[in-house]
């Protein structure tokens, strides 16, 4: 009990020096890509509205950005809403339609004095007005930025986005501007969403589910999985920090022994 004790006063001594719990100096994940799931469960665990949910799962996301900028992450690539996520009821569509404006509309400043440059990733044609003209507004302040490079995955679906490049590579074999043998992997990955950006090294989902859901299904050949069971809007900067503590002690071998 007093070793108990003892060891939960040292975590909260850590926390408050925010001394993370993974090497600094060791391998930190270059792209990582988060499904942040939960945020309904989170909200009916409160007896609230789903859309409280979302709300409080957007401060997680400036939470967890902010931690990856300050540890060196190169990548962060949020799933915000997938293209299946159109099933959902017509005002939870439209509130998760608001909030990347609701997000940049507070945050889009400070993000462009961290030098992080955001974009979005997925399917702009069914994105309404005024969502796209936020992502634009974002992207063009931030274009020149050289630090964190902070996607978000809006209307994205990993099935479509291979679709879009296959039709792509089809219409230039048609016109005669390319051979079937001339494709491989690297063409099919220049006409993707992530063309200039690495593969995921770290995926993070929360809520306990352990599945995909349709995201970055190309790039994620050789990523590395880590899923927990909190709720993205219980999820802090320490779980983030044990995410990569546990990356690093995983071995990587891409096939090879
Ligand atoms: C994730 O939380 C956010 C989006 C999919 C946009 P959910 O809304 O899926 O939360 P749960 O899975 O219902 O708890
Ligand atoms: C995945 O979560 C999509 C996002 C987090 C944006 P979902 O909640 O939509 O996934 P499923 O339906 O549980 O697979
Ligand atoms: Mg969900």
């Amino acid at each position: 009990m007093l070793e108990r004790i003892g060891h939960m006063l040292v975590r909260k001594a850590n926390q408050e020096e925010h001394r993370p719990v993974f090497d600094e100096a060791g391998d930190i994940p270059q792209h990582i890509a988060v499904i942040m799931d939960g945020n309904g469960r989170w909200a009916k665990k409160r007896n609230l509205a789903r859309i409280v949910g979302h709300r409080s799962g957007m401060q997680t996301v400036k939470e967890i950005v902010k931690a990856a900028d300050g540890i060196g992450v190169k990548t962060m690539t949020m799933y915000a809403f997938s293209t299946e996520n159109w099933k959902r009821p017509r005002d939870e569509v439209d509130y998760l339609m608001k909030l990347p404006q609701e997000f940049l509309s507070t945050e889009l400043e400070e993000l462009n004095e961290r030098n992080v440059r955001v974009r979005m990733l997925g399917n702009s044609d069914r994105l309404p007005s005024h969502t796209i003209e936020a992502m634009n507004i974002a992207e063009e302040r931030t274009r020149q930025n050289t630090g964190l490079q902070l996607n978000f995955a809006l209307n994205y679906g990993g099935r479509t986005e291979i679709v879009k490049a296959v039709t792509e590579l089809a219409r230039q074999v048609q016109a005669g501007e390319l051979k079937p043998e001339e494709i491989d992997e690297a063409l099919l990955a220049q006409h993707l969403y992530t063309r200039d950006l690495p593969d995921p090294d770290l995926l993070i989902r929360t809520s306990g589910e352990i599945r995909l859901s349709n995201f970055m299904l190309w790039q994620m050949a050789y990523t590395e999985l880590w899923f927990t069971d909190v709720l993205w809007p219980d999820f802090t900067k320490e779980h983030f920090f044990e995410a990569i503590a546990e990356y690093q002690g995983r071995a990587r071998r891409y096939g090879a022994v």
